[in-house]
């Protein structure tokens, strides 16, 4: 059922679904489990949740992991793709999601991730709606204007994640 939504081969198509593939297996298997304990909320997500024993989270977890991120339909402008690796090293970005920014244990691969997607989630860590395990995230988000998003998302959109 996961599929239908987030992709056959767990890479989505639809530019507000989060892609799967090639995420870390710890950053599944908590936001499975923060959406189910209701921390997190989003109308198609929650309910879906809901129903997940601990093992169906870390066995889909280890499923989507294992899976390989397909290179992503976006393209990058030529400007943002100069300027959002030098705003990725300023607001470092990189010091968590890694230097290729593919994530790493409970932290989300951002490369190739759709964009309309990271839009949401970067305006709600500032607005302080998007839940937040330890808080890191809604303090990095609070210096990004408008114009850093925009950009931050047009660069990270068109990474190839590998
Ligand atoms: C009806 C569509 C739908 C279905 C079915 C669905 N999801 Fe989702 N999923 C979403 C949407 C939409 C989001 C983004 C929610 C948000 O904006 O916070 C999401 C987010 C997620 C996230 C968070 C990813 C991240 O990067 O933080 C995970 C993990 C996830 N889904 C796993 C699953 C699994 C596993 C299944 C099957 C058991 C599943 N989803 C079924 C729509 C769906
Ligand atoms: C101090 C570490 C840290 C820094 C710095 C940081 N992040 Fe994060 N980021 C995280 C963590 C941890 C999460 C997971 C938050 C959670 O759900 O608890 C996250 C989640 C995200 C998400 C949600 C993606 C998804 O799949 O759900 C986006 C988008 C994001 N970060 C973008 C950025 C950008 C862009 C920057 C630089 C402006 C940045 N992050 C800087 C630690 C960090």
């Amino acid at each position: 059922m996961c599929i239908g939504c987030h992709g056959g081969d767990g890479n989505s198509t639809n530019k507000t679904i989060p892609s799967l593939a090639g995420q870390p297996r710890q950053l599944i298997a908590t936001q499975l489990f923060q959406f189910r304990q209701g921390n997190r909320k989003d109308p198609q997500m929650s309910p879906i949740a809901a129903n997940l024993s601990n093992a169906d989270m870390n066995d889909l977890a280890a499923y989507f992991a294992t899976l390989k991120a397909t290179p992503p339909s976006h393209r990058t402008s030529a400007d943002n793709a100069k300027l959002g690796a030098e705003l990725a090293k300023k607001y470092q970005c990189t010091q968590c999601h890694g230097p290729s920014l593919l994530g790493q244990q409970h932290i989300p691969r951002l490369a190739g991730q759709q964009p309309d997607y990271l839009r949401t989630q970067l305006k709600g860590f500032k607005a302080n709606t998007r839940a937040d395990m330890d808080g890191n995230m809604t303090s990095a988000a609070q210096a990004l204007s408008d114009n850093d998003i925009d950009v931050l998302v047009d660069y990270l959109a068109g990474l190839t994640a590998e």
